[in-house]
């Protein structure tokens, strides 16, 4: 059996955490076979070429049984360029419509919340990906003048809906999860698309009667988080709040360094990243942290259904996390490649 999976190291700091992942996944990797495609995708080419994610690329990455993505983004590039033309192109292109980010808090991590115990941060956001505010949607009026209209609206369809609360449902209901949703939104003032989640979540909660269900409104959600994160196991919200409360999530499980997660189009081709940036302060120093980018190697293998190789990279994270002084990156007591090694070693003992 052999995976052909699409490498694409990006900007910054990305190919060096990408290097690591791909070393772990070389040590770990038994019984399968794996095919990297390598995607020179990112700033370098942008301002080289002028090219951001040229159709037939994408193309050829939809070909890919999974992608493996560093961080993208660059000081010299506009803002929107690549994070449209490049990564939200993949997400819509390859309809990626789940973004699956798990918060976990792994041994001897310390976080800026001395109060959480280990056990109080384990919790996973599914993340609406192929709608909401990020699909375009809106425009400007009389552009520059002083009657200018900037409206950037918000699309929320049923089978969108539909399809993301179902795919939580499942997750919750399944044995790696504790059996509650909790639905995060802004019911109170979004009261068009959150009345729609509400709607589909009490709808599909009749054909899971063993999940509990909850509802949270986000602003709340980002106090929980902080006060009390063990009343979440799945969560299930759109697109933007996704996206800032997994921010939240990540400094509540030690930081950008070692959160990761998956793009995942559950009947196509799935893409796993850390979720953090392209830290330009950082690049090039053997100081950033590679664990999320291992993290989402872990994700990826398990997307792949090489579940005992993905739970070889679990027990190499566990191993690095509790010999490292901290996640952040210059602070780690160990270079970028060290920590690598450090997983391979529990991986692999
Ligand atoms: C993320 C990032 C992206 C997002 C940006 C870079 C478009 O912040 O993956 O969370 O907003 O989804
Ligand atoms: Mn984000």
């Amino acid at each position: 059996m052999t995976h052909r999976i699409g490498v694409i190291r990006g900007d910054g700091t990305g190919p060096e955490v990408v290097g690591e992942g791909l070393k772990v996944l070389e040590a770990v990797r038994d019984g399968f076979d794996v095919e990297l495609v390598d995607f020179d995708l990112g700033a370098d080419r942008y301002l080289r070429t002028g090219d951001v994610l040229p159709d037939e690329e994408l193309e050829d990455l939809g070909s890919c049984d999974a992608i493996f993505l560093g961080a993208v983004g660059d000081p010299r590039v506009r803002p929107g360029i690549l994070e449209r033309d490049l990564l939200l192109k993949i997400r819509f292109g390859l309809d990626q419509w789940v973004n699956l980010r798990p918060v976990v808090r792994y041994p001897g991590v310390q976080t800026l919340l001395p109060s959480h115990t280990e056990e109080d941060v384990d919790l996973v956001v599914v993340r609406e990906n192929s709608e909401g505010l990020y699909t375009g949607a809106g425009g400007f009026h009389r552009k520059g003048t002083r009657h200018e209209v900037a409206i950037q609206e918000s699309i929320n369809t049923r089978h969108g809906v539909e399809r993301i609360v179902r795919y939580a449902f499942e997750l919750a209901a399944s044995a790696s999860r504790r059996r509650k949703l909790t639905l995060v939104h802004k019911t109170n003032v979004l009261t068009f698309a959150g009345d729609l989640y509400q709607r589909v979540v009490d709808e599909l909660g009749s054909e899971f009667p063993g999940v509990e269900t909850d509802y949270v409104h986000v602003d709340a959600a980002c106090i929980y988080f902080l006060d009390s994160p063990s009343r979440f196991d799945v969560i299930v919200t759109d697109n933007m709040f996704g996206d800032i409360i997994t921010d939240l999530g990540a400094m509540i499980q030690g930081g950008m360094g070692i959160a990761a997660g998956g793009n995942i189009n559950p009947d196509g081709v799935s893409m796993f990243e850390p979720i953090g940036g392209t830290a330009p302060s950082e690049t090039g120093k053997g100081t950033i942290n590679p664990l999320a980018a291992i993290g989402a190697m872990e994700m990826l293998l398990r997307q792949l259904g090489e579940t005992a190789a993905a739970e070889r990279v679990d027990r190499g994270i566990r191993l690095a996390t509790g010999r490292m002084k901290s996640m952040r990156a210059g602070e780690m007591g160990f270079t970028t490649t060290e920590v690598g090694d450090l997983v391979v070693e529990g991986a692999t003992a």
